[in-house]
Formats: structure tokens, C-alpha cells, sequence
């Protein structure tokens, strides 16, 4: 049997919020942003463990108390330049332990309202499947591609447009050697994947699963927060 595991790359410094604290550390309901991905992750009971890749000179993880988790949760100081390498080291770490065949669900530090019956659908769906998938949302907006002078250049039709969100997941041995083959500017697991020519599938989820960029979503964050698994 295939077992699940959680692999969260925080190597990443979130220049897009300002400021010297990387995202996945701005504070949340008085809790760390990783820290909530990390407790919506663990409450699916079909996850085994919980992997967290961190920047080799990260200097803000061991500020915070993380002795209950130390049963289900592993800690790694090899993230990379980019998101693509910091998923990379982290699988390539994992191999000790992890089979080929086992599932690796990708997922960012900073997406704090990740919702249960979403991850428990994502599980559900692509476990089945032969590829593996991920949570999206339909584009709901018109949308417009610009120019350089910041005008509409044209209007792209939205049908059949998803925006991808994480978890991604996928086989370990399968993830592994699609980023090796891909290199660093992906911005997604599945673009490694769709670049093997493969078709991973869309699991829907909603607008509750944002990934904190810019310094509005903290406040947007915690009013989801509140009601998100009521
Ligand atoms: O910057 P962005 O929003 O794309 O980051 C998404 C996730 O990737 C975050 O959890 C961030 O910490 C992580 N990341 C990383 N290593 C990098 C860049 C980003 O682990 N070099």
C-alpha cells in the first residue's frame, strides 16, 4: 500500500510582502503562517508525515515550540533558490525513507485556510488516479493580458481556465525525476509533470485555499480562518 506524506517548501524570503520576515513566519492568530499549514495537513489521519524544507540559514524556525509535532514531522535545511529546487532537495532527502511509489502532497507554507473536505477530495480523487492532481478553482473573472504600458492588449477567454492551488500530489519517484528534468523556473509541481507530457487531473476547491502574497491577505486569512471548517 502507498503511503501519504506532506512535503512543505518554506525556503522561500516572500519579497512581495516587504519587509525582513519571510511569509511563512508573519503571524496569524497568533501562530506562525506554517504553523496553520502544518495543523490543517495533520488533521487528515491518511497523512503519515509531515516533511518541512527550510532555507539552509533560516534563523526563525527555532523561535517557536514544535515538541508536540516531533512524532509526525521531519525538519530539513536544504531548500533551494528557487521553489522548484527546494521541493527537489526535499524529495531527494526523503528517499532514505519514502518509496517510489509513495504519495507526496506539495504544499505551501503560506496557505494558512487549507480546507479539510477539500485535502480529504484531493486524497480521495488522486490516489486513484494514474497521474495524481491538484486543488484548483475554475477562473471565475474576465480576464485581460496587458501590455507593457499596463493596457488591456486583449481579452483571453476564461473557459477551461483553472488557477492552481496546492496541495499537488504526485508519486515520489515520478516528482523526483520530472523536476530534475525541469529545472528551476517552474512555479508548480505540475508543470514538472505536464512537461513529461503527462495530464494530472483538477481537483476543485475554492477561494479560502489563497496563498498569502501580499500584506491585505494576512487580514483576509484570519476572517476565513474563523469559520473554515465549521
Ligand atoms: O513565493 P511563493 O509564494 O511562490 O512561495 C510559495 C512557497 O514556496 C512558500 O511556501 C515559499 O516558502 C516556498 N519557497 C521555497 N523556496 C524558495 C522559494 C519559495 O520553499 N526558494
Amino acid at each position: 500500500m502507498s503511503r501519504f506524506h506532506a512535503l512543505i517548501p518554506a525556503a522561500g524570503s516572500g519579497s512581495r510582502m516587504g519587509g525582513v520576515l519571510p511569509k511563512q513566519y508573519l503571524e496569524l492568530k497568533g501562530l506562525p503562517l506554517i504553523a496553520h499549514a502544518l495543523i490543517a495537513l495533520a488533521r487528515e489521519p491518511r497523512i503519515d508525515r509531515l516533511v518541512v524544507v527550510l532555507s539552509p540559514d533560516d534563523a526563525w524556525w527555532g523561535n517557536y515550540d514544535w515538541s508536540g509535532w516531533q512524532d509526525r514531522m521531519q525538519v530539513l535545511r536544504c531548500g533551494g533558490a528557487a521553489r522548484a529546487g527546494t521541493v527537489l532537495n526535499g524529495l531527494q532527502a526523503m528517499a532514505e525513507w519514502c518509496a517510489a511509489d509513495d504519495w507526496v502532497l506539495v504544499h505551501d507554507a503560506a496557505r494558512p485556510c487549507l480546507p479539510g473536505e477539500a485535502l480529504g477530495r484531493l486524497l480521495d480523487i488522486a490516489a486513484d488516479d494514474a497521474v495524481g492532481g491538484l486543488l484548483a478553482v475554475p477562473v471565475a473573472d474576465t480576464l485581460k493580458r496587458a501590455d507593457a504600458g499596463c493596457r488591456v492588449e486583449v481579452t483571453v477567454p476564461r473557459a477551461g481556465l483553472w488557477q492552481a492551488q496546492t496541495p499537488q500530489m504526485f508519486r515520489h519517484g515520478m516528482l523526483r525525476d520530472a523536476l530534475r528534468a525541469a529545472g528551476d523556473d517552474m512555479t508548480d509541481e505540475a508543470s514538472a509533470i505536464e512537461r513529461m507530457g503527462l495530464h494530472p487531473c483538477l481537483v476543485e476547491c475554492d477561494s479560502r485555499n489563497l496563498k498569502v502574497t501580499y500584506p491585505q491577505d494576512l487580514r483576509l486569512a484570519s476572517l476565513i480562518l474563523e469559520h473554515l471548517n465549521d
